[in-house]
């Protein structure tokens, strides 16, 4: 059966990462959170002091770039990769506010966005791959056979994200995911370098109203069909 490459785009926790799992479990294709390796860089600089509450040293990290090693380890209890940095599994650590209230400024860095999107193009170029990300059917692979993007209100993705966090144990206030959201909504479409924007040939699901099984059962049969045009 001929493989396909699978994009998967959109704004923030519009749960494309549920979706993208499930769906490349489904097919016995390789899944890419290409979000978690944004947020890795975000946590190296972090931990590294490029960026906190004196502001962001962007030449700092820059000059740096070549000292961050990514890698996906596959975890066969979870079911898909879990990203590494330098070694160290961050799967967890990534997921945290704080990282998502620095990570959309990091993911700017047109110098970040280079080495993250060849990296995501060696990941994928055998095809059978679901990449999830915001531009991953414009940049990383616009000749991806299917592109999907999805949306949801702001709201919504709120309350999908604060629920998560509240759910392992976060001490958060709605209004904080909330305003997190729209911040990065803006900072992800707004930005200079491969902004967040729907590929032309790209097919919008939003999901403000949909279960997970709808979403699901509507993404394979799309993938499906693609698949046997593709064969
Ligand atoms: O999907 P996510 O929320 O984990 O992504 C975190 C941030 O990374 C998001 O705010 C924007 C950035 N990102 C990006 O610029 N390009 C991608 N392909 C994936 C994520």
């Amino acid at each position: 059966m001929t493989k396909i490459t699978i994009a998967i785009d959109g704004f923030s926790s519009t749960g494309k990462s549920t979706i993208a799992k499930r769906l490349a479990r489904a097919l016995g294709y390789v899944y890419v959170d290409s979000g978690a390796m944004y947020r890795a860089v975000t946590l190296y600089a972090m931990q590294n002091s490029f960026i906190g509450k004196d502001g962001f040293d962007k030449a700092g990290l820059i000059a740096s770039l070549d000292h961050i090693k990514l890698n996906f380890q596959f975890n066969q209890e979870l079911g898909f990769a879990e990203v590494h940095l330098n070694g160290v599994n961050v799967e967890k650590d990534i997921r945290t506010l704080k990282v998502s209230s620095f990570v959309s400024q990091i993911a700017t860095v047109s110098e970040v966005r280079e080495k993250l999107v060849e990296q995501q193009q060696l990941l994928g170029k055998d095809k059978g791959v679901v990449m999830d990300g915001r531009d991953i059917g414009t940049v990383v692979f616009p000749e991806a056979e299917l592109k999907i993007f999805m949306i949801a209100s702001a709201e919504k993705r709120a309350q999908r994200r604060y629920d998560e966090l509240i759910g392992r144990g976060d001490d958060v206030r709605f209004e904080d995911v909330l305003t997190n959201v729209q911040t990065r909504d803006h900072i992800d479409s707004t930005r200079e370098d491969s902004p967040l924007i729907m590929a032309h040939d790209a097919i919008e699901i939003d999901n403000s109203e949909m279960t997970l099984n709808e979403q699901f059962e509507l993404v394979l049969q799309l993938a499906e069909d693609k698949i046997k045009l593709s064969s």
